[in-house]
């Protein structure tokens, strides 16, 4: 497991002990064979909640993510290429076809967005910052999954703020043209512009 800041450890420390049970059946690809979606869902349930709505910040919600997205993070936990605190050791245990059993289990159900607290103020200038940089592949603010970059609007922003930390120290890779946006706008905008982007984020309730 990769560590990457101690926030990040205290935030999923917690978890790593209610993994446990998850971690076990994950040893025993034999009882897996052939498991329903919802027994293979089971193990997931207690993180990202029973129809993948997850209810604590920094875990995300998975549901109504695109399929491709879906399946191409799960390779990257299990390789290590996408760094992570639970997942690596999480996505080991699958084979490729209970992956996209999985993905077909979550994509199909609706994302619900996070109710949480934002800064009202940093939001129009968040969402100016969005269509400037972000909007051309997160489509609508955010919230489309079409593009297979994840959805962000509604997410939980802990989580979202630590992936941009990690894209941000290169912990994490992103797309080529996502680093330049990226490293555009925190030339321009700093710390100021991540927290008016999540703002912008977690403001999209409907
Ligand atoms: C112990 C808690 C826990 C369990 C159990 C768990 N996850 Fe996760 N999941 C996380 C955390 C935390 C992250 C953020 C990455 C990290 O730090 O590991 C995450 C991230 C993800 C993501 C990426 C979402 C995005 O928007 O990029 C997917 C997909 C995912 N999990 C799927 C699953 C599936 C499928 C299972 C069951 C096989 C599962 N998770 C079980 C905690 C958990
Ligand atoms: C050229 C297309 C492109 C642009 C521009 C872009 N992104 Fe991305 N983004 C992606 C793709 C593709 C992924 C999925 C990467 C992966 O699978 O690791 C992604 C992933 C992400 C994630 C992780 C989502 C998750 O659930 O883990 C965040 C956060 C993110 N982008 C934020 C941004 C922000 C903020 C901007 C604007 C400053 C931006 N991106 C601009 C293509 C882009």
């Amino acid at each position: 497991m990769v560590y990457k800041t101690l926030t990040k450890v205290s935030l999923v420390a917690g978890l790593a002990i209610g993994a446990s049970s998850g971690a076990f059946a994950a040893d025993e690809p034999k009882t897996m064979m052939g498991a329903s979606d919802t027994m293979l869902a089971n193990t997931c349930a207690g993180c990202h909640g029973t129809d993948g709505v997850s209810t604590g910040p920094a875990i995300p919600t998975i549901a109504g993510l695109s399929n491709d997205y879906f399946v191409e993070i799960m390779k990257g936990y299990a390789a290590g290429t996408i760094p992570s605190t639970i997942m690596g050791r999480m996505a080991q245990g699958y084979t490729e076809d209970e992956i996209k059993q999985l993905a077909k289990f979550y994509i199909a159900k609706p994302f619900v967005k996070a109710k949480q607290d934002f800064d009202p103020n940093l939001v129009k200038e968040g969402g100016k910052l969005h269509d400037k940089y972000c909007e051309k592949c997160h489509a609508e603010g955010g919230q489309s999954a079409e593009d297979d970059a994840g959805v962000m609007a509604g997410q939980w922003t802990p989580y979202l703020k630590y992936q941009l930390a990690d894209f941000n120290a290169g912990h994490r890779e992103a797309p080529k043209k996502m680093a330049k946006k990226l490293k555009d706008m925190m030339s321009k905008e700093g710390q100021a512009g991540i927290d008016a982007l999540i703002s912008f984020y977690a403001s999209q309730q409907k």
